[in-house]
């Protein structure tokens, strides 16, 4: 059996030969071309298990080959070559398609982890089981909605981008989580969840990086840290929007660098984990608040994976009741849905998703006799109308809508006038309640810092002396 095939684009023919060699001492067939025109020549003619390029080529940018293997070659993964710093370079590779970047100069130890990794994606015995891993697809539900979710996690295994999940809470984030590992080549490897928002502070550092014996009071032996627990596998940062400050900033680190220092540690390890990260807050909006660090969301939110309310594949019902009863039935006891409750349920809006449905339907089941669940059995939150919660608010009630003037009230002789006076009142209220912070305040009333900073100049509000 002949070796995998590797190849390398790049004009400086130092950096060139230095690939070349290290992919060689891996024992792997290697040919490189100096531009894109050179590299396309050679694709045309040859199968690769994986391309290296380089982003600035002489005939164009690695960008285009980026796209092009993407769409035309889609078993050949290809990564980048991206110069050190430039996160931007590294994240648009990404998002076009790359399978994952190195960084210029380059460290060979990286590159020979990225490379391993590239290959079992091309490993024959890695079909069967990734075969086994859809067939046996915890996600349940065909609608259309469920289906392209499966297909981007089928498509999104196959890289070590880091992938942001969004979804309202119980939708199935930690769920999808764990499927893209399963199907990607990290399978063998663990996977790991971390809640970030159950974590506190203090002990942040030392559960994500480990630590030395003796590195503090209390530390009788070494430990490990998520990253090191992970190594090979997939990192789940779950909650993302909880970390507090500080540890954004040695995260974001440790993501850039891909390693990590224990505490008490005088030297780094490397680590490769591939970053899933998951919220039901609105990250962007984080950012724009000043709660979350606008680098390491450019850094986690490189691929967006949006899991879709149950209320929006309300068609996948039957299948996934049907599954949720098949868990809870006990031996001997087939549990069964009665007359008029799939469509019962069918009306209501689950605002908890998945999980919602999973103790609505635990919760019927106790009231019910003999295994039938009746419509009666089911204690929906009737009063709640099937409304979208408001993005970015996950499970925290709306607020409520305000109620308007009484009939008898006077109306405004000049209603812009009127409109703008209660508008001034609203923030200088929320200014004056947030002590003028104004990230948030801009939170408190659900508007942009831009926006915010735009009304307070517009209706020309001072800010206190000092
Ligand atoms: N498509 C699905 N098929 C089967 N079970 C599902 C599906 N989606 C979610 N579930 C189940 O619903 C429950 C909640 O899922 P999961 O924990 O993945 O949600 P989450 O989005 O991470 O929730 P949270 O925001 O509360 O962390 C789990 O028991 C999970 O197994
Ligand atoms: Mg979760």
């Amino acid at each position: 059996m002949s070796s995998p095939r590797i190849l390398v684009v790049d004009d400086e023919a130092d950096l060139r030969e230095l690939l070349e060699i290290t992919l060689l001492k891996m024992g792997l067939d290697v040919d490189s071309a100096a531009t894109l025109g050179e590299a396309r020549a050679l694709l045309a003619l040859h199968a690769y298990a994986l391309v290296l390029t380089d982003m600035r080529l002489p005939d164009g940018l690695g960008l285009e080959l980026v796209r092009e293997v993407t769409a035309a070659y889609k078993c050949t993964p290809i990564a980048v070559v991206t110069a050190y710093g430039s996160a931007e370079n590294a994240v648009v590779a990404l998002k076009a398609g790359a399978f994952d970047y190195v960084t210029k100069p380059v460290v060979l130890e990286d590159l020979r982890i990225m490379v391993r990794s590239a290959l079992r994606l091309s490993e024959p015995a890695q079909e069967p089981a990734a075969q086994q891993a859809s067939q046996g697809s915890r996600l349940i539900g065909e609608s259309p909605a469920m289906q392209s979710l499966r297909a981007q996690i089928a498509r999104l295994a196959r890289s070590n981008a880091p992938i942001s999940i969004t979804g309202e809470s119980g939708s199935g984030k930690e769920l999808a989580a764990r499927e893209i590992h399963a199907q990607s080549t990290r399978a063998a490897k663990p996977f790991v969840a971390v809640n970030c928002g159950a974590i506190p502070e203090t002990l942040m550092e030392a559960e994500f990086f480990g630590y030395r014996k003796g590195a503090f009071t209390g530390a009788a032996e070494e430990r490990e840290g998520f990253f090191q627990a992970a190594n090979g596998g997939t990192l789940m940062l779950d909650e993302v929007a909880d970390l507090p400050l500080p540890m954004q900033v040695k995260l974001l680190r440790a993501i850039q660098e891909r390693r990590v220092r224990k505490i008490g540690a005088t030297s780094e390890e490397a680590v490769d984990v591939r970053i899933i990260s998951a919220t039901h807050q609105d990250l962007a909006r984080c950012v724009e608040t000043g709660t979350f660090r606008q680098d390491l969301f450019y850094r986690l939110n490189v691929i967006e994976l949006r899991l879709p309310p149950l209320r929006e594949r309300i068609g996948d019902l039957p299948l996934l009741c049907k599954a949720i009863l098949a868990r809870l039935s006990a031996p001997g006891l087939k549990v069964s849905l009665g007359p008029g409750v799939l469509e019962a349920l069918g009306e209501y809006a689950f605002p908890g998703n998945v999980r919602e449905l999973e103790n609505v339907l635990e919760r019927a089941l106790a009231f019910s006799d003999d295994g039938v669940i009746e419509v009666g059995d089911l204690s929906l939150k009737a009063a709640r109308p099937a409304a979208a919660p408001q993005p970015g608010q996950g499970t925290v009630a709306p607020a409520p809508p305000p109620s308007p003037a009484p009939d008898d009230a006077p109306l405004p002789s000049n209603l812009p006038d009127y409109l703008t006076q209660v508008e001034r009142d609203i923030i200088v209220r929320a200014l004056t309640q947030t002590q003028f912070n104004r990230a948030q305040t801009a939170a408190l009333l659900g508007i942009s810092v831009r926006q915010l900073r735009y009304q307070i100049q517009k209706l020309g509000i001072q800010a206190p002396e000092g």
